[in-house]
């Protein structure tokens, strides 16, 4: 299977073959105009829609964005202007971003050239895009929706409404994070922003992009895809989009009603809350993907990390993330019952085991306010120096620190390291939190720009 751009296998680059043909029913099965395909994942899609504005231009990002933002940033060379995302007030888990929290962006700063959503949140939580889109089109500005994990909503009308639906622009979806595809399988699916009118009888009309941003979306998205993609990758897109088309729904229904059942089940255990519905009571999050089981442990002797390795090493169990309060399952939409009830009686099994002796857990997970110092591109091209963590007090950071997973900065290069981030970095080092990005993982030292 694994051949290469012969004759009959069309050119990813210049495709007018099998491989237009799938995108096209792609774009079909997602409510698209164009869909255009990803094999390096959702990030070269986050990367090329930041490299469609102009250098310099101001974006609305969410602080609770994946890292793949920051490379995009330093490519485009654009401006973030970090909006904060609304916390669970318990939990501390950033989760969606409020209509209001964009309105006051676009009120403090000129020139921004497009607003991005992560949406569903890593939680699964969703956000009004349909608000924030209202807003953003009376100034003609493109709303970016990164929905890595929201592939499978277009599928059934009971899960949280796909956000070019509610007008997204463009929205990035990691295919290989909910559909049976193989990993790095991803999509970057465009609306009718970035489009001709259809039977316009412009040069561009057969397709392509019209407006100048559509212009360098394509160059970049271009420029950043390899010119050998892989035929396995795009042939398993192609069956799981055949898949999904007849077989989502179905699938997507026997899950939403297992979740609700063991949603149900998994709260009637002594000392774990399961976390879901309740979500949208909490202001700018609408609706919440029940393929996330989020479950808190704080009535439990044991944290969420030491839980997930529970359950790694016990039951054979591999939970999506494990942060010190809680624990999230992502069940996929072809799960069984067999799957969910024996993540059930594991939970319940560790439950019993480790009762509560009443000591309360520390809830300081969200990560304090940043203070951007430099741009990234400034910060990343700046010259860095390695330092011990403990005297970086008030330096600047020349490296992103960002848990993972879930794999969001709460440290970016070109910020500040305050005393509130170097109290979070002792604590996650402390809760054992795995980070991504420093040179040093054990955050004994870090990088600083001089
Ligand atoms: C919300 C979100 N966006 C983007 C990405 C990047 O996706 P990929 O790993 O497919 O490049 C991830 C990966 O975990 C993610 O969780």
């Amino acid at each position: 299977m694994d051949l290469t751009e012969l004759p009959e296998l069309d050119d990813f680059h210049e495709p007018q073959g099998v491989i237009d043909q799938a995108q096209r029913l792609m774009a079909r099965a997602c409510g698209a105009q164009q869909s255009l395909f990803l094999v390096n994942g959702c990030t070269a899609g986050i990367h090329a829609l930041l490299m469609s504005g102009v250098e310099g231009e101001r974006v609305v990002i969410p602080r609770n964005s994946h890292r793949s933002f920051f490379g995009g940033l330093v490519l485009a060379g654009s401006i973030p202007v970090w909006i904060p995302a609304e916390a669970d007030p318990d939990l501390g888990i950033g989760l969606a971003v409020k209509t209001e929290t964009i309105a006051e962006a676009l009120l403090t700063n000129e020139q921004v050239g497009a607003v991005w959503l992560t949406s569903p949140s890593y939680y699964g939580t969703c956000c009004d895009v349909a608000a924030v889109n209202r807003l953003l089109a009376e100034r003609d500005i493109p709303l970016m929706v990164d929905e890595a994990h929201g592939a499978h909503f277009p599928f059934h009308p009971l899960y949280p409404r796909p956000a070019l639906r509610d007008g997204a622009a463009a929205v990035v979806n990691g295919l290989h994070k909910t559909w049976p595809v193989l990993t790095q399988c991803a999509c970057l699916n465009l609306g009718r922003p970035f489009q001709v009118n259809p039977g316009s009888d412009s040069p561009d009309s057969s397709g392509q992009l019209r407006s100048q941003r559509g212009v360098r979306l394509m160059s970049a998205y271009h420029m950043l895809t390899t010119t050998s993609p892989s035929y396995p990758l795009m042939a398993s897109i192609d069956i799981a989009r055949d898949f999904m088309e007849r077989e989502g729904q179905r699938c997507l229904q026997r899950a939403l009603e297992l979740s609700a059942e063991y949603k149900t089940r998994l709260n009637r255990i002594k000392g774990v809350r399961c976390w879901g519905e309740e979500w949208t009571n909490l202001p700018g999050i609408i609706a919440v993907d029940p393929l996330k089981v989020v479950v808190a442990v704080d009535g439990l002797e044991v944290t969420g990390i030491q839980m997930g390795e529970l359950l790694r090493r016990e039951y054979g169990i591999e939970v999506e993330i494990a942060q010190p309060r809680i624990i999230m399952a992502m069940f996929s939409l072809l799960h069984n019952r067999d799957d969910w009830e024996r993540f059930y009686q594991a939970v319940a099994k560790i439950a019993i085991c480790y009762p509560s002796a009443g000591k309360k857990q520390e809830t300081n997970y969200l990560p304090p306010p940043w203070h951007m110092v430099l741009s990234p591109r400034e910060a990343f091209l700046a010259p860095k120096n390695k330092v011990r963590l403990k005297g970086a007090r008030n330096m600047i950071a020349g490296e992103m620190v960002a848990m993972y997973p879930p794999g969001i900065p709460c440290l970016l290069p070109g910020e500040l390291i305050s005393d509130d981030i170097l109290e979070h970095l002792a604590y996650l080092k402390r809760m054992q939190v795995q980070v991504q990005g420093p040179v040093d993982p054990e955050l004994e030292s870090i990088l600083i720009i001089e």
